[in-house]
């Protein structure tokens, strides 16, 4: 312990170690730097990870080691120190995962089986999180955290990574404009160098499923530390976590966390957290809604009812679209470049479908909002350049259907998600949706996306759960 204190004085950057020394074959030590270090109590052994799916399938007793901080483990117990030799105490905890959550079932990749987990994570957080009211019969969001502070809220910055700032994207979408709440999202790689000027009653939500993301712990503590250095308590942190992970870094830094509960995600490529992200900020848009009264009842509560709607809609889009998926990856498995494009509440979901097939598939993909299209990515197009447009009915239906005109012009093959109506014969192909509410359509658009991408990294044989070069957990900068 001595020695391995001395080295780490003399270390710089960030580091996870774990040292064993033939001399004392029964102990280890253990230390961190600004990236995570969790250690599982299993049964007559410790188990040292980086993050917990690396162990949950051994035990779900876990004592993470917080930032600068140094642990003695022998047959005695756990010895835990922090960088100045002072003692730290505390208990470990329990993870709250279900049993079966880390089991592939029979698929053939755990990214299938966890796109398949879908309808059950919908039926889960309308259970969790729809709370009905039986003294005043309204529908109520259970966030387990004191939410009196919404009251004084004025605006939200958000701060994410990836496909959390694509979820973190239609939650602006909902909170601005179903919710009234002035929002930004902002890249977390970003903001900690360059964050907005400081303003008053501001919430700042942090969302990462991993809740270990470097970039997003760091622009939150800088956030944190920022607010805090200020008297005036109109300027204080206002803070909530968005998290699969409760007891991740981002769960202790925050003590607001809304806990997506997806499960454990194997897949690099982020499926059901995704999904499960988009549903807390539904949460989120339906209480600022309530506690500001921005939305009528009536529409809150139609809200409410096509969410209800959702378990049964996803069967319906899975059972639909992994046949007819795996079918049209066969004639695409082999292209370079596809365009995917989308308006308002799917512009996102547009980014997210060509972030999906990149990662797993390493083919080259561009998402956009389709109006931006004639401003330069419309020279990119023609016949070997695919376009996956989303259009759902609503108020940008027609815009989107005129933007894949455009690219039909231009010869490129066109493939719609949308429901079959009015305008979408101009597809060469249809991945169907229902028709439902426009609001909740980026939680049913996703999915062929969804399947489309994992069928086409499939088909190329590919390692689809671990793409090259990619982590789960991205704890460095
Ligand atoms: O754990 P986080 O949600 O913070 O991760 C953020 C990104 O690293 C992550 O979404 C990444 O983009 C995934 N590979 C997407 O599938």
């Amino acid at each position: 312990m001595v020695a391995v204190r001395n080295v780490i004085s003399d270390l710089e950057g960030s580091y996870a170690l774990a040292v064993l020394w033939s001399g004392a074959p029964d102990a280890l030590v253990v230390a961190r730097k600004q990236a995570p270090l969790i250690i599982g109590l299993g049964e007559g052994e410790f188990i040292c990870a980086s993050d917990t799916p690396a162990i949950v399938n051994f035990t779900k007793i876990i004592l993470p080691l917080e930032d600068e901080e140094i642990a003695l483990l022998t047959p005695l117990g756990i010895e835990i120190y922090d960088f100045n030799n002072e003692r730290q105490y505390r208990n470990p905890i329990s993870l709250q995962i279900a049993d079966q959550v880390s089991y592939k079932k029979n698929f053939k990749h755990y990214m299938l089986k966890e796109i398949y987990d879908q309808p059950d994570i919908a039926k889960y957080w309308l259970e969790k999180y729809l709370i009905k009211n039986l003294e005043t019969d309204q529908f109520q969001i259970n966030y387990s955290f004191d939410t009196e502070f919404f009251n004084s809220i004025e605006r939200i910055e958000i701060v994410a990574c990836g496909t959390s700032k694509h979820a973190a994207m239609v939650g602006k979408f909902l909170l601005e404009q179903f919710s009234g709440i002035p929002t930004n999202v902002f890249y977390a790689s970003e903001f900690r160098y360059s964050p907005p000027p400081l303003l008053p009653n501001t919430l700042t939500i942090g969302v990462t499923q991993s809740g270990e993301t470097a970039d997003t712990i760091a622009a939150i503590s800088m956030e944190i530390k920022r607010r805090s250095s200020i008297e005036d308590t109109n300027y204080k942190p206002n803070l909530i976590a968005i998290t699969n992970r409760i007891e991740s870094s981002i769960g202790r830094l925050i003590p607001n966390v809304i806990n997506i509960s997806a499960g454990i995600e194997i897949g690099v490529a982020a499926t059901k957290t995704f999904f499960a992200q988009l549903l807390s900020f539904y949460g989120l848009a339906i209480k600022f809604s309530q506690i500001k009264g921005s939305q009528s009842n009536e529409n809150i509560n139609q809200l409410i009812s096509e969410l209800t709607k959702l378990p049964a809609l996803v069967e319906e889009l899975l059972e639909k679209h992994n046949e007819s998926s795996e079918k049209l990856a066969h004639d695409f498995f082999n292209i370079k470049d596809v365009i995917f494009l989308g308006r308002g509440i799917n512009y996102p979901i547009a980014l997210e479908g060509a972030l999906k097939l990149k990662e797993i598939s390493y083919i080259h993909a561009a998402g956009y909002p389709a109006g931006e299209m004639k401003h330069g990515p419309i020279a990119l197009l023609d016949k070997k350049v695919p376009v996956i447009s989303i259009a759902t009915p609503g108020e940008v239906f027609d815009k989107v259907i005129s933007n894949a005109q455009e690219a039909k012009a231009r010869d490129a093959y066109l493939i719609g998600v949308a429901p079959q109506c009015n305008g979408t014969e101009i597809f060469d192909y249809l991945m169907t949706i229902p028709s439902t509410n426009e609001w909740i359509s980026p939680l049913l658009t996703i999915i062929p996306l969804q399947l489309l991408s994992y069928h086409i990294a499939a088909h190329r044989g590919l390692d689809v759960d671990q793409p090259r070069n990619l982590a789960k957990s991205v704890t460095v900068e």
